[in-house]
């Protein structure tokens, strides 16, 4: 199996650790859960949240101060009651409890963040706008978890070192990871699919966690998917797993991020489509794939497609380089197309969506987020 990024898995966890008497921070869920992927090495080779130094080289070179590629900061906003060579711990209502060993506290440009990592400064990009609400200076520093928080979806919340054996016992070499923060479309499905033709396995892997209004909620992914793979997939080639952390919306950049989580998770590949974690017309739409030119060194192999689409006349599912058929024959799998028709109480069509995952979403009252 590859070796994770930088090398090591990073493991940060020790539950015996004696905390008497440290002074308590009170964390959101998004920390609580960077603090988690941290310690289970999803972020491997990072330790901690950055330090000025990582922070900034992510901005300006795509990389860690040891020149391992990174394309996310992962940083730790806070307001003056943390201080530079101190020990506090971190706690979250779910139950996160981490020790933090504070190496620096430093300033930072909002506008500049948002400028590197998204491209643009409008707030109106939801990844901008949480950047901009972030509190006005960064701690950097080791963290090791105590306790985990509570998981609504336990028993799809796998760690690397879990994946890792899995994937050893189920005797896959090549793994495709996909990436998702949406219910399956027959889109993605294919493109799941077209990749597995080639692999041993794929690693169904959505995001749960932050996203912005109007996504599908947590549940509703998770019980869509259920419904596919259950239907739809042959048991010993899929694994469903989820990802706890926010969505950044940071298109190509993002691709790269999380190219390089699934490579902690053990996969060998990485399903990259049109328009990857994007929102509005912030990024091309094959700006994703574009950027995978600069990571030669990556260690994960990024598998590329076209959009795919229904068209009338082949019947079948197809895309532009493998149909010969006008735009008048196609039937794009648009998320905005489906969201309007499920909004208006029509169940997506089977050309759209299978019948059983379109059943689950029906089933819901409002399957949105509010
Ligand atoms: S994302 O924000 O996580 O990228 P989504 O869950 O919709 O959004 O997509 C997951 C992956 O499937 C991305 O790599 C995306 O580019 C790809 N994808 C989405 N729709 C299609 C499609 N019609 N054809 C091919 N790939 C697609």
């Amino acid at each position: 199996m590859k070796p994770p990024h930088g090398g090591k898995l990073v493991y940060r966890v020790d539950e015996k650790k004696d905390i008497d008497g440290i002074s308590v921070i009170e964390i959101n869920e998004d920390v609580a859960k960077d603090i988690e992927n941290i310690a289970y090495g999803i972020f491997s080779p990072l330790e901690g949240f950055m330090c000025k130094s990582d922070f900034e080289n992510v901005l300006e070179h795509m990389r860690l101060e040891n020149d391992v590629a990174w394309t996310i900061p992962i940083v730790f906003d806070i307001e003056n009651k943390i201080r530079e060579g101190e020990e506090v711990l971190l706690k979250a209502k779910s139950g996160t409890t981490a020790i933090f060993e504070v190496e620096e506290v430093y300033k930072y440009d909002k506008k500049e963040y948002a400028e590197k990592v998204f491209k643009t400064t409008d707030i109106a990009h939801p990844g901008v706008k949480r950047v901009m609400e972030m509190k006005d200076k960064l701690a950097g520093g080791k963290i090791t978890l105590v306790k985990e928080g509570k998981e609504k979806f336990e028993k799809y919340y796998l760690k690397p070192y879990e994946t890792r054996i899995l994937f050893k016992e189920k005797g896959w070499k090549d793994i495709v990871a996909f990436q998702t923060r949406n219910v399956p479309h027959i889109g993605h499905e294919y493109v799941q699919k077209t990749a597995l033709t080639f692999a041993d396995g794929i690693f169904i892997n959505p995001i749960i966690g932050k996203k912005k209004k109007g996504d599908f909620k947590d549940e509703v992914i998770l019980r869509s998917y259920e419904a596919l793979i259950e239907n739809y997939y042959l048991k010993n080639r899929a694994v469903m797993s989820i990802l706890r952390t926010t969505m950044r919306y940071a298109g190509p950049k993002e691709a790269i991020f999380h190219a390089i989580i699934r490579k902690n998770f053990g996969c060998t590949h990485f399903i990259v489509g049109r328009d990857h974690a994007g929102v509005g017309n912030y990024y091309g739409p094959y700006e994703a794939h574009d950027i995978f030119n600069e990571f030669p060194d990556l260690g994960i192999t990024p598998l590329f497609f076209r959009s795919f689409f229904f068209c009338k006349k082949c019947g079948g599912v197809v895309n532009e380089k493998i149909c010969p058929h006008g735009k008048e024959h196609h039937i794009y799998y648009s998320g905005t197309a489906i969201r309007k028709m499920i909004m208006n109480g029509e169940t997506p069509p089977e050309t759209m969506m299978r019948k059983e995952v379109a059943n689950i979403i029906m089933s819901y009252e409002n399957p949105f987020i509010d």
